[in-house]
Order: structure tokens, then C-alpha cells, then sequence
């Protein structure tokens, strides 16, 4: 809540300092208009606290944002990929969830069509440009069109050996790429001409606040990460006049299942971040799949060539 200072009309009676809701615009023009103009009636809506003349009094429902849209989730079956596939479906997106873990994709799939949602799972590796362009081909093929792509898949596993550029071995550098940037670059030739075709769309591609760190460690992820941020700006640029948007989620910690499996909740390196984030949690998938929904649906139309930290407030530029 913010003081609004208004000038006072000739006429004026108390209060003249208005709470009203910064982002408001409407409610706080109205409000002048009624005691500029005299009136000095308070309007209803701010005396019972609600969102103003242009909005409804319920929430939007979950069901509408997405409605009709066709998306595919590369690296969905666990994690940040499987929220994110949640999310969209609850949203109204038909979703094609692609994975190397094929039964983890199945799983979730099936997890949407049995509360309602359209989905079906599909087989894709990152690092095979002929199984790449497939899965596309058959979400496109199922749905008819794509309005939407979420490629986050990233090969975890290649982490833990990623140690710094003189001790690493060039595999592990050489695999980071290949699946965490390559593979990113593979999607986007697959889906780009549907997105075309279809008059336009949007592509997020998942980064992580390691691109902005400047770590003594991982310096492939990080390289691959800041290289999405340069793939998402010229996808931007070059197809913004399409109608095709572009931009990254970069997430901080968040703790996926499998995190939790491997580490449980307190791990050191938790407790350490936890006490770096300016805010009451760790992340959890939901947070960044929230995001990943809005950049795809006509609330983001506008939002091209961006890239979001969603840490928590980690990282602030
Ligand atoms: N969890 C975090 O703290 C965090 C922070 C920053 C960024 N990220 C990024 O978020 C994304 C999702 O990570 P997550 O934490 O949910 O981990 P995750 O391991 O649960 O998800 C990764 C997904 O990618 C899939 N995948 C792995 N290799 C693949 C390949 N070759 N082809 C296709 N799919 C493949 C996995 O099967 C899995 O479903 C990754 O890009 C990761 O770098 C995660």
C-alpha cells in the first residue's frame, strides 16, 4: 500500500491522504476524479480493499491463461520440466512432454490426463539432432500446430565433475555443450518454423543464475548457461517480427525431488545458500514453472529478449 498525495480542491474535506494500491492507476484516477470533481464521494471499491472497477472479485481462474495452446517441454520429466508441465495443463496448454526419461515423462503425462489435461509423453536426447527434430515433428503432428516451447533438459550429471577449466577433463566440457547449449540450439531449429507457421509463439529456454555467478567451479554449465542467454537474444531479434518471443528463466537453488533423494533438505550447501537468499525459502519448481506460464501466455506477448533470475532475489542486476 502506497500514500497517495492529492491535491486538495477548493472544496476539500478530510482525508486527503488516499491508500490505494500503487499499481492501481485506475483506482487512484478515480479517486482524484471523484475529489478534484467534487464530489468527494470515496469510491466502493477502495473502502472494501478490492482490486478496482476493471477487475473481477474472484481469482483467474487456472484454467483459461493457456486455453487452446499446444507447448512442448524438453527435459520434463523430473524437476523444474515436470512443474513446469503441470503448470501449463492446469493452465488450459495441451502439453508434449520430451524426455530422455522416457517412463519419468510417461508418468507425468499420465499424471495430467487423469485429472483432465490433454498431454502425451515422447522420447528425445539432447545430444541426437534426428530425435530432436522427431519429438517436435510429433507434438506439432498431434496438436496440429505449437504455440510454445519450454527447453530445459540439462545433463545433471556431468556437474559433479565439472571442476575448473584446468583440471576438467575436455569429455565433461565437451558433453556439457553438447547437451546443455547444442542441444538448446538443436530445439530451436526444430521448432522455430512451427512457430512461424503458426504466426508467432514463445520459447523460453531455462538458464540458471550460474550464467551471472562468476564461480571458482562449473565453469562448462556456466558457459553453456550464459551461451542460452546469447542464443534466447538473437532468436529474439532476428524472429521477433514473426511473432516469435524469446526469453530465459534463470533459476537459483531450487530443490527438486531428486535433490531432495540425494541431499534431503539441509545439505551444507543448502544451509549456505539459504543464508546468501534475501528471502524466507529456497525455490521449489513451481516457482520457476509459474513464470515459464506466464512467458508463454499473452500476459508475456510483450516480453521479448529477456532473461528472469528466479532465486529468490539472489541476484540482483
Ligand atoms: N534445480 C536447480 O537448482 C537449478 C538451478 C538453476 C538451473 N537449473 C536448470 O533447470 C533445468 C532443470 O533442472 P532440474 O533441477 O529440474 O533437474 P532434473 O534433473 O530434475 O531435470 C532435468 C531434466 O532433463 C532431462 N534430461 C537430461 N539429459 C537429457 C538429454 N540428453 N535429453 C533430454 N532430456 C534430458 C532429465 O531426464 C530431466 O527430466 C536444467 O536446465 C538445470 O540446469 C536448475
Amino acid at each position: 500500500m502506497k500514500l497517495l498525495q492529492v491535491a486538495k480542491p477548493a472544496d476539500y474535506r478530510e482525508p486527503c491522504m488516499i491508500h490505494c494500491r500503487s499499481s492501481h492507476a485506475e483506482i487512484c484516477s478515480s479517486v482524484l476524479a471523484c475529489v478534484l470533481g467534487g464530489t468527494l464521494a470515496w469510491p466502493k471499491h477502495i473502502e472494501e480493499g478490492s482490486n478496482g472497477p476493471t477487475q473481477t472479485k474472484g481469482l483467474r481462474m487456472l484454467g483459461e491463461r493457456l486455453a487452446g495452446k499446444a507447448i512442448i517441454v524438453v527435459g520434463s520429466g523430473t524437476g523444474i520440466g515436470a512443474a513446469t508441465s503441470r503448470r501449463l495443463a492446469e493452465e488450459g496448454a495441451k502439453v508434449c512432454l520430451a524426455d530422455i526419461n522416457l517412463p519419468a515423462a510417461e508418468n507425468v503425462a499420465e499424471e495430467i490426463r487423469s485429472k483432465g489435461g490433454e498431454a502425451f509423453a515422447t522420447l528425445v536426447d539432447l545430444a541426437d539432432e534426428a530425435l530432436v527434430k522427431s519429438a517436435f515433428d510429433k507434438a506439432a503432428e498431434q496438436f496440429g500446430k505449437l504455440d510454445g516451447a519450454h527447453i530445459n533438459g540439462a545433463d545433471m550429471a556431468t556437474l559433479v565433475k565439472d571442476t575448473d577449466i584446468l583440471d576438467e577433463p575436455m569429455a565433461v566440457f565437451d558433453r556439457t555443450m553438447q547437451v546443455n547449449l547444442r542441444g538448446h540450439v538443436l530445439c530451436t531449429r526444430a521448432v522455430l518454423p512451427y512457430l512461424i507457421a503458426n504466426g508467432g509463439g514463445g520459447l523460453v529456454y531455462t538458464s540458471s543464475g550460474a550464467a551471472h555467478a562468476g564461480e571458482p567451479v562449473r565453469p562448462a554449465y556456466a558457459i553453456a548457461k550464459s551461451g542460452l542467454m546469447a542464443l534466447m537474444r538473437h532468436v529474439a531479434s532476428a524472429w521477433g517480427k514473426s511473432g516469435v518471443t524469446a526469453n530465459c528463466v534463470a533459476p537459483g537453488l531450487t530443490i527438486t525431488e531428486s535433490m531432495k533423494e540425494r541431499n534431503g533438505t539441509k545439505s551444507d550447501f543448502q544451509v549456505a545458500m539459504l543464508e546468501k537468499t534475501p528471502s524466507v525459502r529456497l525455490g521449489r519448481p513451481e516457482d520457476i514453472a509459474g513464470v515459464v506460464a506466464m512467458l508463454l501466455s499473452e500476459d508475456g506477448r510483450w516480453i521479448n529478449g529477456q532473461s528472469y533470475n528466479v532465486d529468490g532475489g539472489v541476484i540482483m542486476i
